[in-house]
């Protein structure tokens, strides 16, 4: 194997977890199905003309076909039925850009270029911009380069609830809060379908951790489940209307998520009534029987491609599926469901017809998209000394740090994208300014273990001297090279970060900048938070800069001189040290080898560090601007059975035009059950000229003031006083009101 084979072998085998074969799955093994998990009953004939052409095909496949239907036929394709005129589903990752392609007809030893595509902003940093337009407008130009790449599904967005900063993953993902995250994936599913293809939203459920996720069970309380971790994933279907959804490699109340029959057939499918396709994640299927009844459509994983005699009719949903139907063990009603579901989409996607219209990748307008929302999504969060804007005094600049001058499109696993180029930081800050001299200094070595080192800080310590402002670019890393990306990648799949130290001697580093130059500016990049104990109080700005796509360096240097004003808040609690954060303090975590205990339940976020009145280094919902807003003439009042508008006024008080995201929080005052101190229930974000003013009218529903109550098995809204908390973060509210409801 060459070197690139090999990196293509690994990413294909960590993509899925080994090739699982259904033959360990014959129906003398299978456990007994779950009490309650009957097959699906398809009662009677469907009036929809979709409906009637799709029973007219169905009454034309042979068995075999409608197995090959339902599992890959390549790693990224699952089985079409050419005599029937049925094409394959082709599948594509992932939440911020197309992939590469990989598998079927790829030599992965050649250099393509016509499989790069716009490296957007990743999720997290998307979620930053509390934007759900902008949302839109990514998820667009997401599925118009998707669809102009020959997919019909994208593997995105990723959604799970950020519980812990050491989940490798939280890069992917959007926030710890379930309100943002529905509204921000509403507005990014429904621009990617407006394109024609089907999202897929993932990890259905709980995969909030890297560390044992082909295996762990998650166990959490029924209210847990309801109010943080069910909420996105019920926006993305009910509101957002996925095609498609993922099925979780982690167990659920002891049973696999893709094939587990509370999440799926119970929740999903029956309380729901979602009409798409569950696709299982890569190789995360473990039994036909649970599958087939409990409601897995499609069984994707590795790409078998790799191996000498590649079969995939060997899967669970493969020739066991034939067996079992024809030994009349399970009823061919079932099989006709999931293939009944794969037609309808792809009606729906007019991959029947091919009347889709084409899509385009690589283009300019979703370049600018993509520097959008890496404007609007780094957070400022400290400006003490007006450092920043950086001002016309400013000549030398000393940019220092290996992150500065590094490429992340490739980086973090299944997400990565052959970017066609990527502003780095150091790209972005030369191309703002040719008066301005640049020198670069590493500072510091991306290696696994890698410790502070003397020379590179003594280099960096000297360049800052003699410049006007030192800028450190630090922080996380993601890993750009396929076969080594575990040894120095913090945020990526299949790793947990082990600590929330700064690697790589960053601390050393920064201390010995600030004292060679006071007037530092620190950059961090990352899915998340970093213990910044050691020189948070000693470095005047600090800025988030998450992973911000292959306009980020542009978009940073914009912010950095002041032609951008920043925008984005903090979509996830940054706590002081890890031992704050409710997931290791009252829960556990990564649990034991075989289960972890979300004992932390709804407290998640600053719904803990707020009711339990721990102090967050930046909370949730925080982020500054280079201008001020004011707060005034908040009305609460009722609108209706369970329903309140809330009015208030924002104006730009400072001397820059700039935007503002206004939150509004809910608290009940008394309650026969714990609440949180505060839950976010609406915001909207406002952009305004210095002096101007909006007046804001949101309506909250019975949603913003329900309970999951799970002595009744439902949501309950509990008469009394509810708070209302008009801010600027979660912990800078400026305006408060109450009403009886
Ligand atoms: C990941 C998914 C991804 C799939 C296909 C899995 O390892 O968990 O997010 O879509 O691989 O690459």
């Amino acid at each position: 194997m060459t070197n690139l084979r090999k990196c293509a072998f690994l990413l294909i085998s960590l993509a899925a977890v080994g090739p699982i074969m259904a033959q360990q799955s014959t129906p003398a093994q299978q456990p007994k199905p779950p009490e309650g998990s009957k097959p699906m009953a398809i009662k009677g004939a469907p009036k929809d003309p979709t409906e009637l052409k799709i029973d007219q095909l169905i009454k034309k496949m042979t068995l075999a076909e409608k197995v090959d239907m339902i599992h890959a036929s390549s790693s990224f394709t699952s089985g079409g039925i050419p005599r029937l005129g049925i094409p394959e589903l082709t599948m594509s990752d992932g939440p911020h850009g197309v992939r590469l392609e990989h598998g079927r007809g790829w030599d992965e030893t050649l250099v393509h270029v016509f499989d790069s595509a716009t490296y957007f902003p990743t999720g997290v940093c998307l979620a930053a911009t509390w934007n759900p337009q902008l949302g839109y407008q990514q998820g667009s130009a997401l599925g118009s380069e998707s669809n102009a790449r020959g997919k019909d599904v994208q593997l995105g967005p990723g959604i799970n609830i950020i519980r812990t900063p050491l989940n490798g993953r939280n890069f992917e993902y959007m926030s710890e809060d379930p309100y943002l995250v529905s509204r921000m994936v509403v507005g990014e599913i429904k621009g990617m379908q407006s394109q024609g293809i089907s999202a897929c939203v993932k990890h259905y459920l709980a995969n909030n951790q890297e560390i044992g996720r082909s295996h762990i069970d998650v166990e959490m309380s029924e209210r847990a489940l309801r109010e943080i971790y069910l909420p996105g994933f019920k926006a993305a279907i009910t509101e957002g209307g996925a095609n498609t959804i993922m099925g979780a490699y982690n167990k659920f109340r002891g049973q696999f998520c893709t094939e587990n029959a509370y999440l799926i057939d119970t929740i999903l499918k029956k309380e729901w009534g979602f009409k798409g396709i569950v696709i299982s994640d890569w190789g995360a299927v473990h039994n036909t029987m649970e599958a087939l009844e409990n409601g897995t459509d499609l069984e994707m994983g590795t790409d078998l491609s790799m191996l000498p005699n590649p079969d995939y009719h060997k899967f669970f949903l493969g020739d066991t599926v034939m067996t079992l139907v024809r030994d009349g063990a399970v009823s061919e009603a079932l099989v006709d469901d999931k293939v009944r579901r794969i037609l309808r989409i792809m009606f729906k996607t007019h991959m029947m017809d091919h009347s889709r219209a084409k899509g385009a990748f690589d283009t300019k307008a979703h370049q600018m998209v993509a520097r959008k929302v890496a404007e609007e999504g780094i957070v400022l969060l400290k400006n003490t000394q007006n450092l920043l804007p950086l001002n016309k005094n400013v000549r030398r600049i000393a940019v220092i740090g290996a992150n500065a001058d590094r490429p992340n499109a490739q980086g973090g696993g299944s997400s990565q994208v052959r970017s066609l180029y990527e502003v780095t930081p150091l790209q972005g800050l030369k191309n703002a300014n040719s008066n301005v001299e640049i020198t670069y200094a590493q500072g510091y070595t991306i290696a696994r273990g890698a410790q502070a080192d003397k020379a590179l800080i003594a280099q960096a310590a000297q360049a800052a001297a003699q410049a006007d402002v030192a800028i450190i670019v630090g922080g996380w890393t993601h890993g750009y090279d396929y076969a080594v990306w575990k040894d120095n990648a913090y945020d990526a799949e299949d790793v947990d970060k082990p600590d929330m130290n700064m690697p790589f001697g960053q601390d050393e580093l920064i201390k010995a900048i600030v004292k060679a130059n006071p007037k530092t500016i620190v950059v961090l990049m990352g899915g998340g938070p970093i213990d910044m104990t050691q020189w948070e109080n000693t470095v005047p700005s600090i800025l988030q800069a998450w992973y911000p796509g292959l306009e980020g360096g542009t978009a940073l240097a914009n912010i950095l001189y002041g032609k951008v004003n920043p925008s984005g808040k903090l979509p996830m609690s940054f706590p002081v040290k890890l031992e704050d954060v409710p997931a290791h303090k009252l829960g556990e975590y990564p649990g034991d080898d075989t289960t972890v205990r979300y004992n932390d339940g709804i407290y998640v976020g600053y719904r803990y560090y707020d009711t339990y009145k721990v102090a967050p280094l930046f909370p949730f919902g925080y982020g500054l601007s280079y201008t001020t807003f004011g707060y005034s003439n908040l009305s609460v009042t009722p609108a209706g059975p369970g329903k309140v508008t809330v009015r208030f006024t924002v104006r730009n008080t400072g001397t820059r035009p700039g935007a503002e995201v206004a939150q509004v929080y809910v608290h009940e005052a008394k309650c026969s059950v714990d609440r949180p101190e505060k839950e976010l229930k609406s915001f909207e974000k406002v952009y305004l000229e210095p002096g101007a003013s909006k007046t804001i009218t949101l309506t909250l529903n019975k949603d913003a003031f329900q309970y999951y109550s799970e002595a009744k098995r439902q949501w309950v809204m509990e008469p009394g006083r509810f708070d209302f908390l008009v801010g600027s973060s979660s912990r800078d509210i400026r305006l408060t009101g109450n009403l009886e409801l």
